[in-house]
């Protein structure tokens, strides 16, 4: 089928499609009829109870693990297609636990996120330079870029891990529970300086995280995981908790017969 031209201006607005897309992991299904599109610079965050499937869809939007049906696309083809390369990174889920007998510099774990394969055999030093300069500026660890990852706090190895990403220039940034493990002001700055790559330096985010309060705060928009997406849209909509037991299928705990509100 002929694709009208309107139609691909419509399709090159997205970022990602996922359109019914369901993965098998050990012969069990983990993540069913999932269909998402995410937009150009939106903030996307996803929540979801342990082993409900984020990072497998996470995964299997980098193209790691395969799909048993469906069908994923990035900037309008397959996630490993040769054009995506570079496009689209990913700081995983713990990401930031270094360990410690790793004599490494900030500016060094910085510079490896921008090896890519593009760049790998015939590499521009001073472009390489000027990118890991402003990843390094972007999460503002310019006067520590000397000193050893070990020595520095949860909150600064996060943004550490986070130029990282930022050194291979990609638009596209998927965060696998980035806020765990630093404490409530380092959070804080973390999540606006991810609004911030959004806003002002036209990044797309998909993030994963359990602490719901912090996403709300900042993801302008919500998708609840639980094997499919039981809930997708803008933040201020998302249900409170007492909704979240219904969309779980779980009883609240004090039923209508006792009378007792939340
Ligand atoms: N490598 C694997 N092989 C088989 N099954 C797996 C594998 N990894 C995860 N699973 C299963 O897939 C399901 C979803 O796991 P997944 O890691 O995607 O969940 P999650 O939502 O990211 O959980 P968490 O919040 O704990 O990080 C779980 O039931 C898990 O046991
Ligand atoms: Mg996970």
């Amino acid at each position: 089928m002929l694709t009208g031209e309107s139609e691909k201006m419509e399709m090159n607005d997205y970022i990602l499609e996922v359109e019914d897309l369901s993965v098998i992991r050990s012969g069990k299904l983990v993540i069913s009829d999932i269909n998402l599109k995410i937009a150009r610079g939106e903030f996307v965050g996803i929540v979801g109870p342990n082993g409900s499937g984020k990072t497998t869809l996470l995964l299997s939007i980098l193209g790691i693990l395969n799909a048993k049906s469906g069908r994923i696309r990035i900037h309008g083809c397959e996630p490993m297609c040769r054009s995506n390369d570079g496009r689209i990174s990913w700081v995983s889920q713990a990401a930031s636990n270094i360990p410690n007998n790793l004599r490494i510099t900030i500016r060094e774990l910085v510079k490896l996120g921008s090896i890519s394969s593009r760049n790998m055999f015939f590499p521009n030093r001073k472009k390489i330079d000027v990118v890991v300069d402003k990843a390094i500026e972007m999460v503002g660890l310019k006067d520590v870029e000397h000193t050893d990852v070990a020595r520095l706090s949860g909150g600064q190895r996060q943004r550490a891990v986070i130029a990282r990403a930022l050194a291979s220039e990609a638009e596209f940034i998927i965060l696998d529970e980035p806020l765990v493990g630093i404490d409530r002001i380092a959070r804080s700055s973390l999540l606006k300086l991810l609004d911030e790559l959004c806003h002002d330096a036209g990044k797309t985010i998909l993030m994963v995280s359990h602490d719901l309060a912090a996403i709300r705060q900042t993801a302008h928009r919500m998708i609840y995981l639980e094997e499919t997406i039981k809930f997708d849209g803008e933040t201020s909509e998302f249900p409170d908790l007492t909704e979240i037991a219904e969309l779980r299928g779980i009883n609240p705990v004090h039923d209508e017969s006792s009378g007792h509100q939340h």
